[in-house]
C-alpha cells in the first residue's frame, strides 16, 4: 500500500532558501501547480497552498489543531515546547478564554479613542517627509505609528519597549525548521522574551496598559502565571512587524500605480478595500503550521493523523483560482475574504488596530501628498515574515 505522502505530489524545492524567502511568489505559484496539497520531503510536512483548501483548513480547528504548536521548529512544538500558554498555541476552551481577555483592548470600540492621536502622528510625520528628498520608508514612515503608539499601548517600560521589534523579528525566525541556522539564532531570543515576561512586575509596565491588564487578570486568579506570560508574548511578537510590512507593501503599491492618491481623494470610501488589497498582496505572515489530530481528507487524499501541515496564507492570497490577476494591485478589488489575517477561531486579534493604523495613514497621504516615487527596494529574509527590509522613497506635498 502506498504511504499517505506518496498520494500527494512531492515539492522538492527548499522554501527556506534565501531566494525563496526574499520572493515567495514564484515558489508558491509552482507549489499551487501541483495541487491543493503537496508533501515537502526534506521538512516532512504537508503544504496546503490553494485558497479553498487553506480556508477550509483554518476553519477545521478541531482536526488541524494549534495546541501542539504552529511552528516548523520541532523544538517549539508539542512536548518540546517551552512551558508558557499563548492563545496562538492553544485550542478549544482554553483558547476561547485567553483570546477573550486578549481581545478586550483590541475591539473597535476600545480603539475608537485612538484615531485622533494616530491622525496627528501620521500628519506630522508625512508633512516632515514631504520634501521631495529620498528617505528610507520602512524605518521612516511605515514603522512610525506601530513603534510609538502600539509600543505604548502594550505598555512595557525601558528595555521591554526597546526590544520589542528585535524580539519579534528573531522569534518569527525561530519558527523556521530546526535545520536552518537562522531558526536556531532566533530561539535564544524567544527564551530571553520568555524569561523577561515570566519576571515582569508592575514596576515594569505602564499603568492601564495592555500588559498591566494582564497582570491584573493574573492577580485576580482569572488566568495562571504561564498564561499571563503567554499573553504578554502574544502581544509583543505579532503587533509591530506585521503592520509595518503590510504598510510597506501599501506604500510600494501606491507608488507603483499612477494616480493612486487621486483615486483615494475622489473615492475615500475605497480606503478599507485598498487596505485589504495591500494586506492580501503583502501577506506579512507566510503561513503557520498545525498538528493533524485525526486523519484529514483533502485534495483527493488523506493526511494521516500525527502529521504536520502548513497553511500558507500567502499562497492562498495569490491563488489564481480565487483571485483573477492575483499579482496585480487592484484598488477596486477590495478583497474582504483574503486570508492575510488568517480565518476562523485563530484569526488575527490585532486586525482592527492594524487596519486603523493603515487606513489613517492612507487618508493622510491622500490629504497631504501629490506624488510618491520609489527607488530599488530590498527584501527581508525571515523564516515567517515577508516584505521589504528597505524602501527608498520620495514624497512631494500637494500645492494648496
Ligand atoms: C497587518 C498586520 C497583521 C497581520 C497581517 C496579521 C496576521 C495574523 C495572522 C495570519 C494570524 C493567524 C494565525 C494563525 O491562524 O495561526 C494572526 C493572529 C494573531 N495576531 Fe495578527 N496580524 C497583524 C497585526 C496584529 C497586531 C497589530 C496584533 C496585536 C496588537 C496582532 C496579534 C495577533 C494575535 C494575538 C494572534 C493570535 C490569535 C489567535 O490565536 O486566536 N496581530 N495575525
Amino acid at each position: 500500500m502506498a504511504s499517505a505522502s506518496q498520494i500527494f505530489p512531492l515539492f522538492e524545492e527548499d522554501p527556506f532558501s534565501e531566494a525563496a524567502l526574499a520572493d515567495s511568489v514564484p515558489v508558491f505559484r509552482r507549489l499551487r501547480e501541483l495541487g491543493p496539497v503537496a508533501y515537502l520531503p526534506e521538512l516532512g510536512i504537508y503544504a496546503i497552498s490553494h485558497y479553498d483548501a487553506v480556508a477550509a483548513g483554518l476553519r477545521l480547528d478541531s482536526t488541524l489543531v494549534s495546541g501542539q504548536g504552529v511552528s516548523f521548529n520541532v523544538n517549539l512544538n508539542g512536548e518540546a515546547a517551552p512551558r508558557f500558554a499563548t492563545p496562538i498555541t492553544s485550542d478549544g476552551e482554553t483558547h476561547r478564554r485567553l483570546k477573550k481577555l486578549e481581545m478586550r483592548p483590541l475591539m473597535p470600540v476600545a480603539l475608537a479613542g485612538l484615531r485622533e492621536r494616530i491622525e496627528q502622528l501620521a500628519t506630522q510625520t508625512v508633512r516632515k517627509l514631504a520634501t521631495g528628498q529620498t528617505f528610507e520608508a520602512m524605518a521612516g514612515l511605515a514603522s512610525v505609528i506601530p513603534t510609538s503608539i502600539v509600543v505604548e499601548l502594550v505598555g512595557l517600560k525601558g528595555v521591554g519597549a526597546q526590544r520589542m521589534l528585535a524580539w519579534s523579528e528573531a522569534i518569527f525566525n525561530a519558527n523556521g525548521p530546526a535545520t536552518v541556522p537562522r531558526t536556531n539564532e532566533g530561539v535564544p531570543v524567544l527564551m530571553d522574551l520568555a524569561s523577561y515576561s515570566a519576571t515582569l512586575t508592575r514596576e515594569g509596565v505602564e499603568p492601564g496598559s495592555w500588559a498591566d491588564r494582564i497582570l491584573d487578570a493574573a492577580d485576580s486568579g482569572e488566568i495562571t502565571a504561564p498564561e499571563a506570560q503567554g499573553l504578554i508574548i502574544d502581544y509583543v511578537v505579532p503587533s509591530l512587524d506585521t503592520t509595518i510590512l503590510a504598510t510597506g507593501e501599501l506604500l510600494f503599491q501606491l507608488a507603483s500605480l499612477p494616480g493612486s492618491l487621486d483615486l483615494v481623494r475622489e473615492k475615500p470610501a475605497m480606503i478599507p478595500g485598498i487596505i485589504d488589497e495591500a494586506v492580501r498582496l503583502a501577506s506579512p505572515i507566510r503561513g503557520f503550521t498545525r498538528f493533524v489530530a485525526s486523519d484529514y481528507e483533502v485534495g483527493g487524499g488523506v493526511i494521516p493523523a500525527g502529521s504536520r501541515v502548513v497553511l500558507l496564507f500567502a499562497s492562498a492570497n495569490r491563488d489564481e483560482r480565487h483571485y483573477p490577476e492575483p499579482d496585480r494591485f487592484l484598488p477596486e478589488r477590495g478583497p474582504r475574504d483574503h486570508l492575510g489575517w488568517g480565518l476562523g477561531v485563530h484569526s488575527c486579534t490585532g486586525r482592527h488596530l492594524a487596519r486603523l493604523e493603515m487606513e489613517t495613514l492612507l487618508a493622510c497621504l491622500a490629504q497631504e501628498i501629490e506624488t510618491i516615487e520609489f527607488d530599488e527596494p530590498a527584501r527581508l529574509i525571515n523564516n515567517s515574515l515577508q516584505g521589504f527590509r528597505s524602501l527608498p522613497m520620495r514624497l512631494r506635498a500637494r500645492k494648496n
